[in-house]
């Protein structure tokens, strides 16, 4: 393992009923409160007003932040760090999904700082504060109830940048009911499955040597999600299906199951180079490009593959190399993806190859992507290429 310190301080609050919670979370803070939401889904799932009466019931003065988008943007978060400033807001509460919550912490951090926050989001500048923030959870997918991460989209610059900024990132509580997942559609409940294996993928394919607990940590996420996941596509509101694909969704990508490792991590970024420029949803790319991503990377480490084809992918590895077993196991990954309604190739989502040396390129910004596996400008092409 590589030395690692583990500290999350996010309060996670789950289960049904759970928003009850909410009035005393509130207490701990002032009461000028920024609510930040999406494009209208807790409307209409009724979430907008029984939050509203608890933050009522708590005597707060309530500023608004609608619209944010799926694929957040600057111009939404340095609106919302604008109203912080003029409104003096102690305290932002986001309702929503990963878009929702992702905003939120880059305009919680933009309230704290001086200048423009897009210098902080790309790293030119150090986070000099933030303001606390507290989520409620719509959607299982990408973890950043209980991460300090945050992917932030220049809809000018066409970039899109993941970054946090520990501690400042992390919310101070997150609290998650199954039921309020409920009304998510069909398609963006399987993005977020799919969000949430590839996570578990990118932490499998690490750095490190001798990480047994967190190898067997991912193979038993995976395993759990792809058991529950069938039933949540049938049912949209099988309970306890959205109980474990939520809980999934968070410690996937909370730390735990990297404590010791440093995860690949490049699908992610050839992935957002993809939403940068056709803003198509994350978890639909991922789809497409993370097979594509294993199948180029298979000779990296044959015998990787083949442990997780037969740990997860139940592959009869009997007489056969760790190479075909490891090919057999993308293929039961890519025919899994496919039997929940998940994309499979660019033209999916009519994107050609026209983009791909620019796409290539913004995956690459420092040369080099991967911990697994170093890839450069020309390999990600090639997986761009393998995924039209
Ligand atoms: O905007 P509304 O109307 O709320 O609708 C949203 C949105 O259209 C809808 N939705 C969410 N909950 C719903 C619902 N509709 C009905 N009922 C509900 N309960 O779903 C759509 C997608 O929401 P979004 O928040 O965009 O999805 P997700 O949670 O997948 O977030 C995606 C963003 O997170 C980034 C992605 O790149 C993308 O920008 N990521 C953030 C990470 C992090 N902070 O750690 C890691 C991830 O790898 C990822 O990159
Ligand atoms: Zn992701």
């Amino acid at each position: 393992m590589n030395n690692f310190v583990f500290h999350n301080p996010t309060r996670l609050i789950f289960g049904r009923g759970q928003l009850s919670q909410l009035r005393t979370e509130l207490d701990r803070y002032g009461k000028r409160v920024l609510l930040a939401y999406g494009g209208g889904s807790i409307k209409r799932s009724g979430l907008y007003d029984a939050v509203i009466s608890i933050l009522k019931e708590a005597g707060a003065e309530v500023h608004e932040l609608p619209g944010v988008e799926p694929n957040p943007r600057l111009s939404t978060v340095r609106k919302g760090a604008d109203i912080c400033k003029r409104e003096q807001i102690d305290f932002i509460l986001g309702v929503g999904g990963g878009s929702v919550i992702d905003c939120v912490k880059a305009i919680a951090v933009g309230a704290k700082y001086d200048g423009d926050v897009w210098e902080v989001i790309t790293r030119k500048a150090q986070a000099t504060g933030a303001l606390p923030f507290g989520t409620v959870l719509t959607i299982a997918a990408t973890g950043s109830e209980m991460n300090a991460g945050s992917v932030i989209t220049n809809w000018e610059t066409q970039e899109k940048v993941g970054w946090g900024a520990t501690p400042y990132s992390y919310p101070t509580f997150s609290i998650l009911d199954p039921t309020y997942t409920f009304t998510l559609p069909r398609n963006q409940t399987v993005y977020g499955i799919v969000d949430m294996m590839s996570h578990g993928l990118e932490q499998y394919f690490h750095d490190a040597t001798n990480a047994p607990l967190q190898t067997r940590w991912i193979e038993g996420l995976l395993r759990t999600v792809m058991e529950a996941a069938p039933k949540v596509v049938a049912n949209l509101e099988d309970y306890e299906a959205r109980e474990t694909i939520l809980y999934c969704g968070t410690m996937a990508l909370n730390g735990i199951l990297s404590m010791g490792t440093s995860g690949d991590w490049a699908t992610h970024s050839i992935e957002h180079a993809v939403s940068a420029i056709y803003d198509i949803p994350h978890g639909g790319g991922l789809a497409i490009l993370f097979p594509n991503w294993m199948r180029y990377c298979l000779d990296t480490n044959p015998g990787r593959f083949a442990q997780l084809a037969v740990r997860v992918f139940d592959v009869d590895p009997a007489g056969r190399s760790d190479r075909e077993v490891g090919l057999e196991g993308i293929e039961r990954l890519r025919q899994f993806w496919t039997s929940i309604g998940a994309p499979s190739r660019l033209a999916d989502y009519q994107i050609g190859d026209d983009q791909i040396p620019v796409m290539a390129e913004k995956a690459t910004p420092n040369g080099e992507i991967g911990r697994f596996r170093k890839l450069k400008q020309a390999d990600v092409a090639e997986i761009y290429r393998m995924s039209l």
